[in-house]
């Protein structure tokens, strides 16, 4: 057989099957191995790892080209497939059985000393991971993390084909719209001091389109946040954007719910229960102490208050006359020390509480803790029924106004408690969300966004602290995977709940009349999500970041090592955009070049 341009087959397709074929593969010097005079290769593509063996008096290449191989140089071997014998057998790898004994090699690029090695059990820095991402990403981690996307993704449209959803695509370079995160701003050419904003989410182009016609609208969709980085958030991301026409909320969770069922048997091979369980934002809140609950583990929260209604024990006392609640968790048999339980103690304060109260469980059913002492035999007996506490068990209790409580005893819980593996899938609705929550400089904010609609108009008017929306999360192992909303479809209610955020009917003509006006030509009742893609990869995959799921990520100061972006631009790309760098940041350049 001559050979062909580069391969007949790959790697990965190998087997004892194959036994006696003439076959050529091409890819990567994985590892090169020298044995008594004979050189063994393993050569790796996106299919897997085979092995070739090279005899150096064989003709099989010249002694220059085979003294050069070395790690990462991309080979293109003819051979014959090969039986290994039961001795020589690699159980590791799915061609393990066979090796192919090369009787052509040719190199067909070479490659300089890697910065790093792709071996997973060196740990490497991320800045360089990132800087060579090309070569990060041919490590088998990150290789499976852009199969998991690109299956997940799949799977999205596969659901949403045959539900008979439309795809479509909506602009990038948009106006400002107020989702509450900072715009990332693009300055225009032809009319300059203007910006176009890259969209935060397609939000108001769905509702649009539910205007325009279409019935069911999905769109993988790129979003842009300017907001702080962390573990959950890129500045750039991805959403499973949907919106249905004629749609109330129990439509719109049953398709999330089939495609949560599909990705996570795609991604996972796994079949889940349906229909995921249910929490009101209000139970979420009171039982874990967060709007996002990892239900994977029990834990729950207990209101105290009616215990220590009479207490003499003076912090708990006074929480409770201003208003407060006294609630508790039992974290289990934990053993902690003096040195730990102080720790918990200072966790605690940190998140905000003004004491943690820890109380341990003797053997005899006595509570041992620095408050006992004030607290009546009634009070303990009571504790620890409602807390199911047993002989060993640490229970931890907090007083403070609802939010505080919630906070901290939702946080220890997790402290305590979360498990951190990922093989369960605990998927969950959370519905019913406040309306507005209250700005720190005590405005109305919307908790979703300024489109949703409340349960109920006139509560909304009359009173925006209680009012609830009808608004849901998917919430899986405690992340926020999406959020969606039943829409306002009348201009009316728009207005009304602009009035509410203070957003004057002048503020709201001209920067949302677009928009008002067309809810005004006949606007079907709609609703709808966004998943987000790299959160829900990033946790069926059991990675804590999303930059792990995301093929070319930001670092945490928003740059890209790779390509170098942010950088500066040429004064004439400037001059044409009509802008000039301030002093200040001129200034601050000129010291960075000093420095340097
Ligand atoms: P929301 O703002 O809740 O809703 O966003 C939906 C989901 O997008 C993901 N997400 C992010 N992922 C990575 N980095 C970020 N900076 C980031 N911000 C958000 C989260 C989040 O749950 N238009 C509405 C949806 C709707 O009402 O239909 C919206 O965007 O997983
Ligand atoms: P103090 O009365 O401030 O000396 O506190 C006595 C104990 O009660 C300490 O262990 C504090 O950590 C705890 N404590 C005080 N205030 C609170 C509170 N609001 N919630 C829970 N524990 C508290």
């Amino acid at each position: 057989m001559t050979a062909d341009l580069y391969r007949t087959t790959r790697p990965g397709l190998l087997g004892i099957g194959n036994d006696g074929e003439t076959v050529q593969v091409a890819g990567w010097v994985q590892t090169r191995r020298d044995h008594g005079g004979i050189v063994f290769l393993d050569v790796r593509d996106a299919t897997g790892i085979v092995q070739v063996v090279v005899d150096p008096e064989g003709g099989v290449a010249t002694e220059e080209v085979l003294d050069g191989l070395r790690r990462e140089y991309v080979v293109s071997v003819l051979g014959v497939v090969t039986s290994r014998g039961e001795d020589h057998v690699n159980p590791d790898i799915p061609s393990g059985e066979i090796e192919i004994v090369a009787s052509e090699l040719r190199v067909l690029s070479p490659a300089d000393p890697l910065p790093f090695q792709l071996d997973e059990r060196v740990d490497v820095d991320e800045g360089l991971r990132l800087q060579y991402r090309y070569l990060d990403l041919r490590r088998p981690t990150m290789a499976a993390n852009l199969k998991a996307r690109s299956d997940a993704i799949r799977s999205m449209r596969r659901v949403l084909d045959a539900r008979g959803f439309l795809e479509v695509e909506t602009p990038t370079l948009v106006a400002s719209t107020p989702e509450g995160a900072r715009d990332v701003l693009v300055p225009s050419r032809l009319r300059q001091g203007h910006f176009y904003a890259l969209p935060q989410s397609p939000q108001l182009f769905k509702q649009l389109l539910m205007i325009s016609g279409v019935d069911r609208y999905f769109q993988i969709a790129r979003c842009y946040r300017d907001e702080d980085f962390r573990a959950d958030r890129q500045i750039e991301f991805t959403q499973l954007d949907l919106e249905g026409a004629f749609w109330g909320q129990e439509d719109v969770l049953e398709v999330l719910e089939e495609v949560a069922v599909e990705v996570s048997r795609e991604v996972r091979g796994v079949d889940l229960a349906r229909p995921f369980p249910r929490l009101t934002w209000q139970e979420a809140m009171d039982r874990y102490g967060t709007d996002k609950p990892d239900i994977r583990f029990e834990m729950e929260i207990r209101d105290l208050s009616a215990i220590f209604s009479a207490t003499e024990f003076k912090a708990f006392a006074g929480v409770l006359g201003g208003g407060g609640t006294v609630r508790g968790i039992n974290a289990g048999a934990k053993g902690l020390t003096r040195a730990g339980l102080d720790g918990l103690v200072e966790r605690a304060t940190s998140l905000g509480a003004k004491g943690l109260v820890w109380m341990v469980v003797e053997e005899d059913g006595s509570i041992r803790s620095p408050v006992a002492k004030f607290l009546s035999d009634t009070e303990q007996e009571a504790i620890k029924g409602a807390l199911n506490a047993a002989a060993g068990d640490l229970l931890l209790i907090v007083a403070d106004q609802f939010r505080t409580v919630a906070k901290v005893l939702g946080t220890l819980r997790l402290d305590m408690g979360q498990p951190d593996g990922h093989e369960e899938l605990a998927y969950l609705f959370v519905t019913d969300f406040p309306h507005f929550e209250v700005t720190d400089e005590g405005n109305y904010a919307p908790m979703h966004h300024p489109f949703t609609a409340p349960e109920n108009v006139d509560d909304m008017i009359e009173s925006p602290d209680t009012a609830v929306s009808q608004a849901y999360d998917v919430v899986l192992n405690g992340s926020e995977l999406g959020s969606g909303s039943v829409r306002i479809h009348d201009p009316a209610t728009q207005g009304k709940v602009f009035e509410v955020l203070g957003i004057t009917a002048e503020d709201a003509k001209r920067r949302f009349g677009w928009f008002m006006d067309a809810l005004r030509y006949g606007t079907p009742p709609h609703a709808g999500f966004a998943f987000g893609i790299d959160r829900m990869v990033s946790i069926l995959q059991g990675e804590p970041n999303i930059r792990e799921v995301i093929p070319f990520p930001k670092t945490q100061t928003g740059s890209d090592p790779l390509t170098g972006s942010p950088s500066r631009v040429a004064d004439a790309q400037l001059g044409e955009l009509g802008v000039i760098i301030a002093p200040e940041v001129l200034a601050v350049w000129a010291e960075q070049e000093d420095a340097e």
